[in-house]
């Protein structure tokens, strides 16, 4: 325990008000909160930005996180109207509850919104929560990515940045903002862990019996939303395997519209729990994806990922040789399934994400926090 926190508060103990709504933040916080609850309060806050029963209680379930204390429902919409709605229903929750501190994740609308609410709240008395953020530091370069902007804004307005990799360091450190940051490792590889020791009999029946098949998974608005890109990359998956390829509501409504017809062999299910995923993931010859999380998992799994994408915040995969950012080229997937260095297994895969001790990291850093932020703490 930290002897700062303890000279702050006198009790040691820390109440977090940890901000989640989207799928990859429940696999981030489920750790965390694992972790957190031991020997703190944790107030969990669930946004609603993701609400099907299999992109958000499923999470819930397979990863045993405790139901939410509240649920701020705003659903979804446009990116100013769903972050204007977790801003106007979030504040009064964090007043009502008075954290010492509040936990953010990622890049999602979720994030941007509790990390602006966060840093203009005041308390009776002037004091404020702090801001902490997990996955703080990354960037794609893309400014047309609503996740960069998210996560630029989230970083800036922290007070501490936990950040995944050495590169998310630099990035932080190059804005201005090393001072605040921390090295953890990346939190998702606690989760992985967690959940490999209780997947193996989670095997989607889709995939079972399947010799060899291609985990597709597809979702960011600069692909799917756009035919010039969508089509393109569907071509390129009419290959001689089984493509499996759970669909996040965003592509089924776009597959829905009927702009384009899936090749025969890509077998669309519906999106699948965590569980079934790390089992899919484990199970697969290659994986293709536009996710970042899964990058990682596949890198975790030692499974060759190519990304359909044009850049990727997760450089050190493409560096260890297991990954292969392909961008739109129809002709990329076969390329990478025909070369034998990248379909090698045996490459070596350093642990480039940390030792899968993450949350106790993140809970010692929040245990060095003081109680309350003085405003004057960001500026
Ligand atoms: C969001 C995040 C993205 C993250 C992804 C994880 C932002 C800007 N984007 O993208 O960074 O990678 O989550 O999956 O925050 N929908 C449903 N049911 C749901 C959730 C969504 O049908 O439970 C549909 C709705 O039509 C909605 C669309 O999916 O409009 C997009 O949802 P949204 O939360 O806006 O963005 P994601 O694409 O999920
Ligand atoms: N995931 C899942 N089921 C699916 C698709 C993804 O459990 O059908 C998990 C995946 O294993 C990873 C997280 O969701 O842990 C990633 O979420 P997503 O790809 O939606 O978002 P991103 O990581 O790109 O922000």
């Amino acid at each position: 325990m930290s002897a700062l926190r303890d000279a702050v508060s006198g009790s040691g103990l820390v109440k977090v008000l940890s901000v989640v709504g989207a799928r990859p933040q429940f696999v981030k916080a489920a750790p965390v909160s694992r972790a957190l609850r031991r020997d703190h309060t944790e107030i969990l806050v669930h946004t609603g930005q993701h609400y099907d029963d299999a992109m958000s209680a499923a999470f819930f379930r397979d990863l045993q996180i405790p139901e939410p204390d509240i649920n701020l429902e705003v659903g979804s919409g446009s990116h100013a109207g769903m972050t204007a709605n977790i801003l106007r229903s979030l504040e009064p929750v964090i007043l009502d509850h008075e954290p010492d501190g509040v936990l953010i994740y990622g890049d999602t609308n979720s994030t941007l919104a509790a990390a602006v609410v966060t840093c203009k709240i005041a308390y009776p008395g002037g004091d404020r929560p702090w801001l902490v953020h997990v996955e703080a530091g990354l960037r794609s370069g893309n400014p047309r990515m609503p996740e960069e902007r998210n996560r630029i804004v989230a970083d800036h307005l922290s007070d501490v940045l936990l950040a995944p990799t050495a590169a998310a360091m630099r990035h932080l450190e190059r804005e201005g903002l090393g001072q605040r940051a921390t090295l953890v490792g990346d939190v998702m590889v606690d989760s992985h862990a967690w959940a490999s020791q209780r997947a193996p009999d989670h095997l989607p029946v889709a995939a079972r019996g399947l010799d060899q098949y291609i985990l597709l998974t597809m979702h960011r608005a600069e692909n799917v939303d756009d035919p010039d890109r969508f089509r393109p990359i569907l071509e390129g998956l009419a290959i001689d395997l089984p493509v499996i390829f759970p669909v996040h509501p965003r592509t089924r409504v776009v597959l829905e519209k009927n702009l384009h017809g899936l090749p025969a062999n890509v077998v669309a299910i519906d999106p699948v729990g965590y569980l079934e995923m790390v089992a899919l993931e484990a199970g697969a010859y290659a994986i293709a994806t536009d996710s970042g999380g899964v990058q990682k998992e596949a890198y975790l799994a030692g499974v060759p990922c190519i990304t359909l994408r044009s850049e990727t915040e997760w450089v050190e995969t493409t560096e260890a040789g297991w990954n292969r950012v392909v961008d739109a080229d129809p002709r990329a997937v076969t390329r990478a399934l025909a070369d034998p260095t990248f379909m090698d297994r045996a490459k070596p895969r350093p642990a480039l994400y940390g030792d899968g001790h993450a949350a106790a990291r993140i809970v010692t850093a929040l245990e060095a926090m003081p109680e309350r932020s003085r405003a004057s703490v960001t500026a």
